[in-house]
């Protein structure tokens, strides 16, 4: 698929089953990430890879941060967050190390990710792998962060659920161009 299919059809991919992508996808959508726009290329991120029973033990951390923030949760809502990384096959968390520069914002430096993210949904797509970008409240947890061993500079700006479409892609909406972009008027 060309770079511009992708870039102008790529859609999520919420219905996800096996198989993980493969070693060649994996590397392309990966290598794709390590091409994000990054002032100072300070490289701010890194990625945690999730699969198989390790996505068990993620469940447990979701289910210990959820019961830790006092959510008072009924045994569907705890099967329900235990369950929440059975989505998909292999999870990517996506990481941002912020550090101090004078002229690198910590907003810039999870901007980063953020285009890290995007590229990998679009590699993903491209790929024919399907990828869903999720946050919610755990992706900011404190209890999810320290069980996953991020330090103390360390956050979560996105968990990237990857793996086979059960359906084919849905087309993409196509928004009008000229309701968001607009000459400016300098006078
Ligand atoms: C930073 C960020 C966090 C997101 N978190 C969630 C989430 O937790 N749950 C969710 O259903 N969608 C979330 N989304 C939206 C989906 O990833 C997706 O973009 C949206 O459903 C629109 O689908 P599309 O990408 O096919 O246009 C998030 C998007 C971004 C950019």
């Amino acid at each position: 698929m060309d770079a511009l299919t992708a870039l102008h059809n790529r859609v999520s991919t919420g219905l996800l089953t096996d198989p993980a992508p493969n070693e060649q996808q994996r590397r392309n959508i990966f290598r794709a990430a390590l091409r994000a726009a990054d002032h100072g290329c300070l490289r701010p991120w890194r990625f945690l890879l999730i699969e198989g029973e390790a996505r068990e033990r993620l469940g447990e951390i979701f289910l210990r941060a959820a019961e830790g923030a006092g959510d008072g949760m009924d045994e569907a809502q705890r099967a329900r967050t235990l369950a929440m990384p059975l989505r998909a096959p292999l999870i990517v968390v996506a990481v941002t190390r912020l550090q101090e520069h004078p002229k690198v914002p910590h907003l810039e430096q999870r901007m980063s990710t953020a285009a890290a993210v995007q590229a990998m949904l679009t590699a993903a797509y491209a790929e024919g792998v399907g990828a869903y970008w999720r946050t919610g409240a755990l992706a900011y947890n404190p209890i999810v962060a320290k069980e996953l061993g991020l330090a103390e500079n360390e956050r979560i700006d996105g968990f990237l659920y990857c793996g086979t479409p059960v359906k084919p892609p849905r087309p993409a909406p196509q928004l009008a161009v000229e309701e968001y972009f607009f000459n400016w008027d300098a006078s």
